[in-house]
């Protein structure tokens, strides 16, 4: 078969809504795209499960500290799981952990921020993983057979994360005012780099169109953004927080929630390394990898790793 004869045959097998299997023929950019994607993704596992980690000495409490050992620890088990599928489309995954530390590949903006607080820990298990599934819940349906799989495991214990997250709000705002003041100023600084979660506005998505194409992303940047719109501005009204875009309105017609685009400046100054956080971050997870150099060395005859860095 030609290549042109083996693309119309790939994208009508996309086109009946199967599934890619890793044998299969597919085209380098369906691969590399999904590569980019799922690497990007499984390095967000890994750096969101450093902040929250860095709080289980201090959570208020033994059954929060051990909310929180769960959850920590089912973020980094998704990351593996994350990795895993990319291997499945030719990348090793020590190449993959070498570029995060290195910074040449990417993590979700929303890990470059300070969690100075508890409440810090609540938007994250509230907003962030929120988004999470609501972006999640949606990838799992595209068209790569073990990154859908991979997902519907980790929205499935998304959703613990999620209540986790909710419930520390919901202690917080019905506690003491210091309580109250706590949540939302934490949760004013967490509404724009939540916004930003699902990428820049559709316009100027660069991805966008080849992933729609080949069935990897079913929902564009700004569907995603609206779905959780949808899904959490009555609650944090509800909840009687404060949403510091002051312009965000419900179109009466449409029901779509219009907002004030965030500061795309400081999102592409984020996601290329110069947020509040990226530099501790990254030098902490740098460490702990290379805390864990003396156990690759260990495994290296029995798993044929490659020689240790
Ligand atoms: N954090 C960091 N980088 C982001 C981002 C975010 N929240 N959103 C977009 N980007 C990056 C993209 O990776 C791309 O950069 P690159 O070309 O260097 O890879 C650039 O911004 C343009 O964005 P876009 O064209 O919209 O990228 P995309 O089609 O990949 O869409 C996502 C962005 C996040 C919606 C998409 O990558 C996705 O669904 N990823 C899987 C889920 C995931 O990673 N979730 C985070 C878990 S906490």
């Amino acid at each position: 078969m030609t290549d042109e004869a083996r693309l119309a045959d790939f994208e009508a097998r996309i086109a009946r809504g199967e599934k890619i299997e890793p044998g299969d023929w597919m085209p380098e950019r369906y691969r590399s795209q999904l590569i980019r994607l799922i690497q990007q993704h499984a390095n967000s596992e890994l750096m969101g499960a450093l902040p929250e980690g860095q709080w289980i000495p201090y959570a208020p409490g033994f059954k929060r500290k051990m909310a929180l050992i769960a959850k920590v620890q089912d973020e980094v088990g998704h990351a593996q799981l994350l990795y895993r599928a990319a291997e499945t489309l030719g990348k090793p995954r020590h190449e993959m952990i070498e570029e995060l530390i290195n910074g040449s590949s990417k993590y979700s903006n929303v890990f470059n921020y300070p969690c100075d607080t508890w409440a810090d820990i609540a938007m994250v298990g509230w907003l962030i993983d929120g988004a999470a599934i609501v972006n999640q819940t949606i990838m799992q349906t595209g068209s790569y057979g073990p990154y859908g799989r991979a997902l519907r495991r980790i929205t499935y214990e998304e959703a613990f994360h999620l209540k986790q997250g909710y419930d520390l709000v919901v202690t917080l705002i019905t506690g003491t005012s210091a309580q109250r003041a706590m949540c939302q100023e934490a949760f004013s600084r967490w509404w724009w780099p939540t916004m930003m979660f699902f990428g820049p506005p559709d316009k100027q998505s660069v991805h966008t169109e080849v992933l729609q194409r080949w069935g990897i992303k079913p929902k564009t940047n700004d569907e995603q953004r609206q779905i959780w719109l949808q899904k959490f501005v009555p609650k944090i009204l509800e909840l009687g927080l404060e949403i510091p875009d002051t312009a965000l309105r419900r179109d009466a017609e449409s029901g779509e929630w219009h907002i004030t685009q965030p500061d795309w400046n400081e999102f592409f100054r984020v996601i290329n390394g110069d947020g509040p956080m990226n530099r501790e971050r990254l030098a902490l997870r740098r460490l702990i990898y290379d805390e864990g150099s003396w156990l690759r060395r260990a495994l290296e005859p029995h798993l044929a790793l490659p020689k240790a860095a």
